[in-house]
Formats: C-alpha cells, structure tokens, sequence
C-alpha cells in the first residue's frame, strides 16, 4: 500500500520528546488495545533508554478481550514485573502493561497513578512528585487520558505536535505531575500489514492512504476472525467467500447504490470502516500477540 504521508514536523516532536525525557520520572507510553503492536513506535523505548514507562493499552473497551488478556500477559513476559526475581530482567527501564479505556474516567485516574507510583525512582523530601511524560501515536486517547487525570476538558489535542506552544506541568490530586502536552510520535509505517490495522484504526489520514484497500484488508479480517459479528450487525443470511463480496453486500444492504444499480464501494467501504471504529461491530481486536494463530481460508479480495 503506497502511503502518500509523511509529516514533516516528525523530527520537532521527536526533539521536544527528546528534550523533556531528563525531567522525566516515568513514561506513560499509549497504544491501541486493539493493535498494540501496530500503535507502538520503537522511538519511545530509544528516547526513553533506562526510564521506567506504563504501557496503557487504551480504548480495550472496544477490543476483543480474550486477545487484550493475551496482549497483558505477552507483554508481562517480555517486561517481568519489577521485584519478581525469579525472572530475568529485560533490557531498559522497568515496564508495567495495563488494559483500560480514557473514557472510562475513574478507573485510569486511580489505575495510572497506581503504576506510575510503583514504577518510579523512589523520592525523599517534602513535595516531590512523580513526573510523567504522555507518549503515543495520534488518536490512541492521549488527550482523553490527560484531561482525565487532570478531571478537566480541554481542547483536543489534534495530530500537530506541540512544538510552539508552550507546556504546562500540572500537579495532580495523586501526587503526580504530567504535562498538558503529550509528546506525539508518529506510527511506523514500513510494515504493510501493521499500516492496513493503522489506517482502519485511524491513525493515518484517510486521504493518505487507498481507502477501498483499507476497507477490502479490514473485510477480510473480520471474515475470518469475527464472522458472527457481521453476520449479527449487516444481517447476513450467508457469509461472503471474500472480502470484495462481503463490501458489495454491505452496500446493497444498505443501499449504496450508483445510476444503473451499481454498487458505491467506497461509501459501502466507509460503512465498514467507520462500523468498526465506533465500536459497531462489536468488540475486535486487529492484531494478536505472537503464537495466537489466525484461521485462514478467506481470500482478503475476489
Ligand atoms: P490523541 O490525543 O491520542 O490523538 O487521541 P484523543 O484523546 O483525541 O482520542 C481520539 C479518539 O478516541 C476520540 O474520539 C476519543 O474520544 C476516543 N477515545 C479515546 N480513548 C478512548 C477509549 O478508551 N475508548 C473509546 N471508545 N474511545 C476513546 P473522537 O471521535 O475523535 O473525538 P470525540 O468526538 O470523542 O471528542
């Protein structure tokens, strides 16, 4: 897929990133549930070197959670948890993995405290607080979660990362500190199929990327993933052999039809798209960790 995106203020966020890492305590770096791998940009472990960092698996509420528990305990294996010594230590800081969703807003103000406390150097003196930098990649929930901790609501934050405003550091009723800025990171996108999972996600523009390819690779996941979901949600009497022929039908169901009764792919295409981004479908998740094995049988096009 030719990705025709490329943000040119990558390199100022990364800086600004960069320059505000000393100050830092803990690193609250935020994923997609449903792509946690995807929506991980290898930036932050190599900006963030030795600091301890809360990996928060956001939007699970709209995850598949038998693959968000399967997400927990791959990224426990590979990050022991600090003190257990029966287990080898990985390399840099210490990593704590939790699932929760922003917008269920007092389970992250009391759980993202909780971990960052446990996590970060231990501190003497009267009125030190734990300092934490927000990181992901655009629309993971970053600005969600600050006005969550910070039980306000402000402006969303956008994809513009931001390099000319300036930051405040706000004190929170649990004793942390967080900036009102996230530090945004773009997604990598060498990978092709972790690009597809971002652009159905939304994470990349969808005037970057071939839409109907996004619909038609997305269609031919929840075929073979999540059948039942779309039988139940577009009333399928038969499940379409291929993902092209799952669209065509989405359209005839929901009359997305051109002059001569041809069907519009592409508004057929949003449907899908925009189902599963709203949470219609159902509860999925894009991506499993390594060893979870993926039926096969279902040919992503005619
Ligand atoms: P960002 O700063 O990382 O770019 O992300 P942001 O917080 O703006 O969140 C992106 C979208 O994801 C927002 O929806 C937000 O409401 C939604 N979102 C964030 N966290 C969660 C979550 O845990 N669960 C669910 N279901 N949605 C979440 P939007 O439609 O773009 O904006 P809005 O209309 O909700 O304001």
């Amino acid at each position: 897929m030719a990705i025709q995106w490329y943000p040119g203020h990558m390199t100022k966020a990364r800086r600004m990133i960069a320059e505000s890492m000393p100050s830092q305590d803990v690193i609250i770096e935020v994923l997609d549930a449903r792509m946690p791998q995807a929506s991980e940009n290898p930036v932050v472990a190599e900006l963030r070197g030795q600091k301890p960092c809360v990996k928060v698996l956001n939007k699970s509420d709209l995850a598949d959670p038998a693959v968000t528990k399967a997400w927990l305990r791959h990224l426990e294996a590979e990050h022991p948890a600090p003190g257990d010594a029966s287990r080898e230590a990985s390399p840099g800081g210490k990593v704590l993995a939790i699932a929760l969703s922003a917008t269920q807003s007092s389970e992250a103000r009391r759980r993202i405290p909780e971990l960052c406390k446990r996590l970060a150097p231990p501190k003497t003196g009267p009125g030190k607080v734990v300092r934490a930098m927000i990181v992901g990649i655009p629309n993971v929930g970053k600005s969600t979660i600050i006005n969550t901790l910070m039980e306000r609501k402000v402006a969303k934050v956008g994809d513009e990362p931001a390099v000319t405003k300036s930051q405040q550091l706000v004190t929170l009723k649990s004793g942390m500190a967080i900036s009102d800025n996230p530090g945004i990171l773009w997604p990598k996108i060498d990978d092709e199929a972790a690009s597809f999972r971002l652009a159905v996600g939304g994470a990349i523009p969808d005037t970057a990327i071939d839409y109907q390819s996004v619909a038609l690779f997305a269609a031919g996941y929840f075929l073979r993933r999540y059948p039942e979901l779309l039988v139940a949600r577009y009333k399928l009497k038969d499940l379409p052999e291929t993902a092209a022929a799952l669209i065509e039908e989405i359209g005839r169901r929901r009359g997305c039809l051109r002059g001569g009764g041809a069907v519009d792919l592409h508004k057929a295409s949003d449907i899908l798209v925009h189902d599963f981004r709203a949470g219609r479908l159902g509860r999925i998740s894009l991506e499993e960790p390594p060893g979870l094995e993926e039926p096969s049988g279902i040919e992503e096009s005619a």
